[in-house]
């Protein structure tokens, strides 16, 4: 049986729903070029700052057998970096751009979007509301009022279909509250569900110790760990969100897991901690995979059963 991965969304066209998750092989251009031409459909850069930062210290990031933590402090190369390679990107050959910021301040994210909208560049902005890894500083994602107050400001200066990436929510009450306050901008096409599920501590009982050195040891906890949340994330966010598009991330190692985070809504998903591990070559297994349970189940495309999930 044919099976068609194909995507079209916010007016692009992708060949399979798969890319990176931003902070996954895509702090340089090298491994943005090791994203872009692998079987991943899209790529998304690291989240970035005006500034090149160095981020946190080392060790920040850690595998275990159920995922992994991390507290990398957003290290990246800048925002001017990233710029030069939307320039220079060859959007011609169907892998969409995505641009992932996160400014240190809300004034930081307003001039890079001003300066993104006067490019005038095919890429798309996803907005970082969510990293839980600068000591002292807080996800903005929780604070509901502080991300309408945001979201108002960066309307205003750009005017182009964007996206956000969520932090994980925990409450019925929460996915509300978030959701209404998403739903007032309709030029947010997209949101990413979810980042890491923030200060997690993996504890090595060996050594007695935390595993990484930023925080003390908390990080954000990604792979196997979160794909339950992830889950619950896009499903919610799916129903309450209508004619908006959610983009699952959290815990796909494998066909099923992408199978999952569609059946649940996701109209794209995004790779991270498998990436991390195994490489690009993650992006084709996963596919061949995913296409494999798409043809026992007789699912011809995507929309064949995206969102269909059942309750009991
Ligand atoms: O620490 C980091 O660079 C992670 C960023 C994020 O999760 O958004």
């Amino acid at each position: 049986m044919h099976v068609d991965l194909s995507v079209s969304w916010l007016g692009l066209a992708m060949a399979n729903p798969l890319y990176n998750a931003s902070g996954v092989m895509c702090r340089s251009v090298a491994e943005l070029e090791q994203v872009r031409t692998s079987a991943a459909a899209a790529v998304i850069t690291k989240s970035c700052t005006p500034q090149p930062r160095t981020g946190n210290p080392e060790p920040r990031y850690c595998a275990t057998a159920l995922g992994s933590i991390n507290s990398m402090g957003l290290p990246n190369a800048g925002y001017p970096y990233y710029l030069d390679y939307a320039r220079s990107y060859p959007y011609a050959a169907g892998k969409p751009l995505f641009l992932s910021l996160s400014g240190m301040t809300l004034q930081e994210n307003l001039d890079m979007l001003s300066d993104l909208a006067a490019a005038q560049l095919p890429c798309l902005p996803e907005v970082n509301l969510s990293c839980p890894n600068l000591p002292g500083k807080p996800q903005l994602g929780y604070d509901f009022q502080a991300c309408h107050e945001a979201l108002t400001q960066m309307a205003r200066v750009y005017h182009g279909p964007f996206g956000v990436k969520l932090p994980p929510y925990f409450d019925p009450v929460h996915f509300a509250r978030m959701a209404a306050v998403l739903n007032a901008f309709p030029a947010l096409r997209f949101v990413t569900c979810i980042n890491s599920i923030g200060n997690g501590l993996v504890i090595d009982v060996d050594r007695e110790s935390v595993v990484i050195k930023p925080k003390d040891g908390l990080g954000g906890l990604g792979g196997s760990y979160v794909l339950p949340t992830a889950l619950a994330n896009v499903r919610e966010f799916y129903r309450l969100l209508p004619g908006k598009h959610v983009v699952g991330c959290g815990g796909i190692n494998s066909g099923r897991e992408a199978f999952m985070h569609i059946l649940a809504g996701a109209t794209a998903v995004q790779i991270g901690t498998c990436l991390y591990e195994e490489g690009e070559g993650a992006f084709a297994r996963i596919l061949d995979e995913l296409r494999a349970l798409m043809a026992h189940k007789g699912y011809q495309r995507l929309d064949d059963f995206r969102g269909k999930l059942k309750t009991l």
